[in-house]
C-alpha cells in the first residue's frame, strides 16, 4: 500500500494530534504509536533519499538512518541502495559535526544549502550542495539530488521544510498520521511559513485504521 509511483517523487510524512498539533512538548513522539512507526519504518524502506530541516535534526536529536537487516537486503534485492541516503536542509549551517544522524551515518549524509552558507566542519562528514543564492532553492536542489540518482525522495519534516517544500509546489503525496489525542493550544501545526497564493489538492489514496489512529495517503 505504500508502494511509490514508478516516476521520481516526493512523499511527506508526518503525525498530527486530532486538533492539528504536530509536536507535543515540543517533539512529535508523543503523537506517534506501534501502528504509526510502522508507517514510518516502511516509508524509510522504500526511499532513496530521506529529507529533513535542520530544526528537526536539531530539536529531536535525529539518530543515523538504519534499517534492520532484513530491510537492508529487501532493498538490496530490488536494486537499491543499502540505506537511503540522509539529506538535512539547512540555510546556516548550525549544526554539529559530532552529532549521532552526521557522525555515525552509515552513508555520508547531505548537507543542501545556499551558495552563501558557510559549512565549515561540516564538510568533513557530509557532502555539501548549494543551491540558491540567499536562500536555498528547493526546485535546484531536488533537481540536483534526481541528478545523482535519487528518485524516491521521503521529507520527515518539519513543519518549516513542509511550509516550503509546498509552497514551491514538490509536494507529490502526503503520509498523514491523525492520532486520537487533543494536544490543547499552543503547539504548531505541520507546515509554517509564509502563506500559500492558493492551496493545493490532493486526492485520497487510502485511509487505514489502526489502534484508533487513522493513517491517511494523499497524492496529486
Ligand atoms: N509531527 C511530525 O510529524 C513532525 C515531524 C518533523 C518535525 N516535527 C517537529 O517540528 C519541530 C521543528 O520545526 P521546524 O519548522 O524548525 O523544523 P524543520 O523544517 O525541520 O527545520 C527548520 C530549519 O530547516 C532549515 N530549512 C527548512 N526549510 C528551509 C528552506 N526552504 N531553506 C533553507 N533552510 C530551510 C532551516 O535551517 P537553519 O536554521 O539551519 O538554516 C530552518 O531553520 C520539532 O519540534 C519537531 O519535533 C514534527
Amino acid at each position: 500500500m505504500y508502494a511509490p509511483p514508478p516516476e521520481p517523487s516526493l512523499r511527506v510524512n508526518f503525525v498530527s494530534s486530532l486538533d492539528g498539533a504536530g509536536t507535543l512538548g515540543g517533539k512529535s513522539a508523543g503523537l506517534s504509536g506501534p501502528e504509526d512507526k510502522r508507517v514510518f519504518g516502511i516509508l524509510r524502506m522504500r526511499c532513496d533519499a530521506l529529507l529533513v530541516g535542520a530544526g528537526t535534526v536539531r530539536e529531536e536529536g535525529y539518530h543515523a538512518v538504519r534499517l534492520d537487516q532484513q530491510r537492508r537486503q529487501w532493498r538490496l534485492a530490488l536494486g537499491m541502495s543499502e540505506f537511503p541516503t540522509l539529506v538535512i536542509v539547512s540555510g546556516r549551517c548550525d549544526l554539529d559535526p559530532a552529532q549521532p544522524a552526521l557522525a555515525d551515518a552509515p552513508v555520508r549524509p547531505i548537507i543542501l544549502t545556499r551558495a552563501q552558507a558557510e559549512p565549515g566542519a561540516l564538510g568533513e562528514v557530509a557532502d555539501v550542495i548549494r543551491a540558491g543564492d540567499e536562500h536555498v532553492d528547493l526546485v535546484a536542489a531536488v533537481g540536483q539530488l534526481r541528478e545523482r540518482g535519487f528518485a524516491q525522495i521521503l521529507s520527515e519534516g518539519g513543519p518549516t521544510l513542509f511550509g516550503s517544500l509546498t509552497a514551491a509546489g514538490l509536494v507529490d503525496e502526503l503520509c498523514l498520521t491523525v492520532s486520537p489525542l487533543l494536544a490543547g493550544p499552543g503547539a504548531g501545526r505541520i507546515t509554517a511559513g509564509p502563506e500559500l497564493p492558493a492551496p493545493a489538492n490532493l486526492t485520497l489514496r487510502h485511509a487505514l485504521l489502526a489502534d484508533g489512529q487513522l493513517l491517511l495517503r494523499y497524492g496529486r
